[in-house]
C-alpha cells in the first residue's frame, strides 16, 4: 500500500475498508468521544452538515437522534461517502433517502451553501491548514441559534505538553492488539504529510474570532477533545 498519498482524502479513501478497526485502535476512548459529542448535541436540528463523515460512524449517530433531519454529509473521498450512504441506508433508508452526500473539500464549502441548524465534524478539523477562515465559513453557515460541535485532535498547549500527549497516544498504539509497527509507521507518516495539529487555547480564540459565543471544551483525553460553538440568537 502507497502511504503518502497526495491528499488525506486520498490516504483514508486508500483505507477505507479497514478503516472501522484502525481507528479504534489508534485512537484512544474513540467510542467515548464520539458519545460524548453526541450528548453535547442540542435537543433538536432538521438541517445538519457533518465534515468528513468517513465511514458514517457519526453520520449514523445523528440519524438515530435526528431521525426527521436532513443530512449533507461532505468527504473528499468518494469510497467514504460511498460506504457512510451505504451504512446509512441499512439503517434507516428514509433517513439515507433525504440525505445529500457531498464529494468536495471543506475548504470549497461556501457561506451560500447554507443554512444548517447543526455542524458537526469527528476527527477531521486537523486536516484543514486555515481553522480560521473555515471557522468563518461555518459561523456564516449556521443562523442565529445555531451550533457548531466537534471532536478532533488537537496539539499539547506547549512543546513539552505536546510531547507527552503524543508519547502517550503511540503508548497506546503500542498496547496489545492494537496497531501494528507498520501501521504507527503508515499513522506517522500520514501524521507528517497531512496533519495540522492546533492547540485548544488557539481553536477556542478563532472560534470566537468568528463570531461563535460561547465556545466550551466539554470532553478531552491527551490529544483528543470535544468542542462546542454556539451562534448566539
Ligand atoms: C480521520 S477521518 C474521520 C472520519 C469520521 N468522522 C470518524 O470520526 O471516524 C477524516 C475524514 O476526513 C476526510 N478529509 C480529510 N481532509 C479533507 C478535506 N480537506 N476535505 C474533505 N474531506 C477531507 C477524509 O477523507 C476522511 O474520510
Amino acid at each position: 500500500m502507497r502511504y503518502s498519498l497526495e491528499s488525506a482524502s486520498d490516504y483514508f479513501g486508500s483505507i477505507a475498508g479497514s478503516y472501522d478497526s484502525l481507528i479504534r485502535r489508534a485512537v484512544p476512548r474513540y467510542g467515548e468521544m464520539l458519545a460524548r459529542l453526541v450528548d453535547f448535541l442540542p435537543p433538536a436540528a432538521e438541517r445538519i452538515l457533518e465534515l468528513g463523515c468517513g465511514t458514517g460512524n457519526l453520520s449514523l449517530a445523528l440519524a438515530a437522534r435526528y431521525p426527521g433531519a436532513s443530512l449533507t454529509y461532505v468527504d473528499a473521498s468518494s469510497e467514504m461517502l460511498m460506504v457512510t450512504g451505504a451504512r446509512l441506508r441499512e439503517q434507516d433508508p428514509e433517513f439515507a433517502a433525504r440525505g445529500r452526500p457531498r464529494p468536495c473539500r471543506f475548504e470549497e464549502i461556501s457561506p451560500s451553501d447554507g443554512p444548517f441548524d447543526l455542524v458537526v465534524s469527528s476527527i477531521s478539523m486537523h486536516h484543514v491548514a486555515d481553522k480560521a477562515a473555515l471557522y468563518r465559513t461555518v459561523h456564516a453557515l449556521v443562523p442565529p441559534g445555531g451550533t457548531f460541535r466537534w471532536a478532533d485532535q488537537l496539539r499539547g498547549g506547549s512543546p513539552q505538553i505536546h510531547e507527552r500527549i503524543w508519547t502517550r497516544w503511540l503508548e497506546f498504539c503500542r498496547e496489545p492488539g492494537n496497531c501494528s509497527e507498520e501501521e504507527i509507521h503508515s499513522l506517522l507518516e500520514h501524521a507528517e504529510t497531512h496533519d495540522h495539529y492546533t492547540p485548544l487555547a488557539e481553536h477556542l480564540r478563532m472560534l470566537e474570532a468568528a463570531g461563535f459565543a460561547p465556545v466550551d471544551c466539554v470532553w478531552r483525553d491527551g490529544m483528543w477533545g470535544v468542542v462546542t460553538a454556539d451562534r448566539g440568537r
